[in-house]
């Protein structure tokens, strides 16, 4: 039988009861790819997981799909969230697709545009402010206190229950967990959804447990140093955020698993969005890239070994944020007569030099 989409797929692991809508736009089933240049020149078997192959682009749909589901089977009409981008694109379409009211509270200037775009489409009502995704978290917070309107950010613990279904999928796929898990840390709900989906699947099947390794931004590693940033900053603007939700619950992933929390600067991250690229064939969008900039990190300086087997964590689709990839490349626009001649003459002239 054809894929179903996540709440039927995996309903023996999530609050899905016979009340429960089964709404769905097929998310899940992420590809898992072999890396086949970095597992050779570093001798590991590294895999990626490719969230951003789900219906809005990112792993977010794994979430928003439970959490929206349980706010229609409690009467909500309305949902609110704070984002940098991808949870409010996610609740966005969801919100669309079951004929719920979304609001959506971003930090101005501070969005990739592919995101931006995919909210407008959906039709969600947006604010954006003059502050941060901390400070928009904070408002959106005390809203849904004072109002009956459902908060979807990952601290909506259903959202937490979508998204462990992705450790699901790379269990049932290489058959047990791998020996490391890297994956990018913003507000930390991701890294707690993966632990908790590891040790359920455990349980129930024996698939072992990762080491999970979370990277954070320099600029926003607020759990590497452990205080809050009060002014984030990163060229990954998904991970952008200086006082993670879940912070603890990181932390208690990092410490059970026996890995780390660890950080990667702006560089470290571009230059795995672009080896990525243009040697895997995997456009991933820049936070995402976090993952295997940290495992470059970690093989170099000996934290994870030659024989060990990774999954890292593509969390979103490189084309939300064309304007990154643009900027960081060295793409000159070389426009030319429409002459036959000239063309081939020029694309000749420049193969052999
Ligand atoms: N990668 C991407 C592409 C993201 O959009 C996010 C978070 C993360 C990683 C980090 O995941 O927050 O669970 O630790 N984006 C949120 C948003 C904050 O609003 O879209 P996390």
């Amino acid at each position: 039988m054809s894929w179903q989409g996540l709440l039927k797929e995996y309903k023996d692991f999530l609050p899905v009861s016979e009340t429960t809508p089964g709404i769905s736009l097929l998310e899940g089933k992420t590809p898992l790819i072999k890396l086949g240049k970095l597992s050779a020149e570093f001798g590991v078997e590294a895999y990626a997981k490719i969230e951003g192959a789900n219906p809005t682009g990112s792993f977010k749909d794994r979430g928003m799909v439970m959490a929206m589901a349980k706010a229609i089977e409690e009467g909500s009409h309305t949902v609110i969230c704070a984002s940098t981008g991808n949870t409010s694109a996610s609740a966005a379409a969801y919100a669309a697709r079951a004929g719920l009211r979304s609001i959506i509270v971003i930090p101005e200037g501070k969005i990739a545009q592919g995101k931006l775009a995919q909210a407008v489409m959906y039709g969600a009502e947006i604010y954006s402010i003059k502050g941060n995704f901390d400070d928009a978290l904070k408002i959106v917070r005390k809203l849904a206190e004072q109002e009956d309107i459902t908060l979807v950010n990952s601290i909506n613990p259903y959202r937490i229950e979508g998204q462990k279904t992705a450790a699901f999928e790379v269990c049932d796929t290489l058959g047990k967990a791998p020996d490391y898990l890297c994956i990018p840390v913003g507000n930390a709900g991701n890294i707690t959804a993966y632990w908790k989906g590891f040790k359920e699947y455990n349980e129930a099947n024996e698939t072992g447990l990762p080491k999970m390794m979370g990277f954070e931004a320099s600029g926003a590693a607020a759990i590497v140093h452990n205080r809050v940033f009060e002014n984030p900053e990163t060229i990954g603007t998904a991970i952008r955020i200086g006082n993670p939700a879940s912070w603890t619950q990181a932390v208690t992933a990092r410490d059970e698993s026996g890995g780390i929390i660890d950080e990667v600067t702006d560089e470290e991250m571009i230059e795995a969005y672009r080896w990525l690229a243009s040697n895997e064939g995997i456009f991933a969008e820049p936070a995402s890239s976090a993952s295997v900039a940290g495992l470059f990190k970690s093989l170099k300086n000996g934290t994870i070994s030659q024989g060990s087997q990774v999954v890292c964590v593509l969390t979103g689709n490189g084309l939300k944020d064309p304007q990154t990839a643009i900027d960081c490349s060295d793409f000159k626009p070389l426009v030319l007569e429409n002459d036959e001649a000239f063309v081939i003459e020029t694309i000749l002239g420049r193969k052999k030099d």
